[in-house]
């Protein structure tokens, strides 16, 4: 338990909006526990929060801020790596890549110091995810949720790991952060890197073509930067295997506030064949399909 006077207390609250309900929310300081460096530049980074009624599921995302001069104003999303009870209270963990201030201040944090947490925010990605194999394709830090379903399958023998196969890519094998945990949950792992150096030369939608090709899959789930994701997509498609991408959209409140994370999708019914969603309410995963990627 947290005992400093200095952090807030935690509230909970059920927003709603005009879409699918947000889900139960908490604010809550966090404590860091540990914060690893891991191949390619990543850093695991693991809290307790003060207190965390809902415990975030795989493919959800919370907003993580932190009291230093350095940080945005704005507090920034993340993928939960992990969430779990332990016998001091809750766990959350996240696979953080420093690419600015944000995330260069949350990768300096060190055992002790605290950071704000709100969420979980998005839908969990078992929601709506049909019987049967699934095959996942991440780019660099896009691995988080479905590590996340990995290891939660594995500690309670859900059947789904048996047929779940994660095609993860990177540039080089330094880039591929967290390859061995995911080999150890016992899911089928295909690792590819542009130059050779792990697993399958070449690009992860190459390799699902290969993958869809010498199996029955009922669904494809991705995750990682949107060109990967719209070529993915375009492999699923072709193969008639329904595809789910996770957005990673830049967002500024994370709970259906500010519509800074709207994203094109198609719909018949509107004269322009097109609307807009909010990633942070209606998502994180989106038919892809639906996508109109020429519109992000
Ligand atoms: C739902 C969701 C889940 C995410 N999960 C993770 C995660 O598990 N691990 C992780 O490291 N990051 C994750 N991100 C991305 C992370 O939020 C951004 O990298 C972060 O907001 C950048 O903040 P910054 O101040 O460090 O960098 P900024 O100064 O804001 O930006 C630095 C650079 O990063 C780019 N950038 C900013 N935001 C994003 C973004 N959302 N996606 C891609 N590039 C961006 C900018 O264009 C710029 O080039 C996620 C984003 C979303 C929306
Ligand atoms: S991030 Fe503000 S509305 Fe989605």
């Amino acid at each position: 338990m947290i005992g400093s006077a200095a952090m807030p207390s935690t509230t909970t609250q059920t927003e709603t909006g005009p879409g699918r309900a947000v889900p139960r929310m908490f604010s809550s300081a966090a404590r860091i526990t540990s914060n690893v460096r891991v191949q390619g530049g990543c850093h695991v980074l693991e809290m307790e929060p003060e207190s965390a009624p809902t415990l975030p599921v795989p493919g959800q995302f919370v907003m993580l801020s932190h009291d230093d001069p350095g940080f945005p104003l704005l507090p920034r999303p993340f993928s939960l790596l992990g969430a779990r009870e332990t016998a001091e209270g809750p766990r959350l963990s996240f696979l953080i890549m420093p690419v600015g201030r944000a995330t260069g201040s949350l990768c300096a944090l060190t055992e002790g110091d605290v950071c704000q947490v709100v969420g979980p925010m998005g839908h969990g990605l078992e929601e709506g995810l049909p019987e049967g194999p699934l095959a996942c394709v991440a780019g660099g830090y896009g691995i988080a949720p479905f590590l996340f379903a990995a290891e939660r399958w594995q500690a309670t023998d859900n059947p789904r790991l048996a047929s779940l196969t994660v095609i993860f890519g990177a540039r080089d094998a330094e880039r591929l952060s967290v390859a061995d945990r995911l080999e150890a949950t016992g899911c089928t792992v295909d690792l590819c890197t542009e130059d050779g150096s792990r697993g399958t030369r070449g690009r992860v939608d190459t390799r699902l073509e290969a993958v869809l090709a010498r199996g029955e899959f009922s669904s494809v789930l991705t995750c990682g930067p949107d060109g990967m994701m719209e070529a993915v997509g375009g492999v699923a498609s072709r193969a008639g295997v329904p595809c789910r991408a996770s957005l990673e959209t830049v967002m500024g409140c994370g709970y259906a506030v500010c519509n800074g994370c709207a994203v094109g999708v198609g719909d018949p019914s509107d004269p322009e064949g097109y609307t807009y969603e909010l990633a942070c309410r209606e998502g994180t995963l989106f038919d892809e399909a639906r996508l109109q990627w020429n519109l992000f």
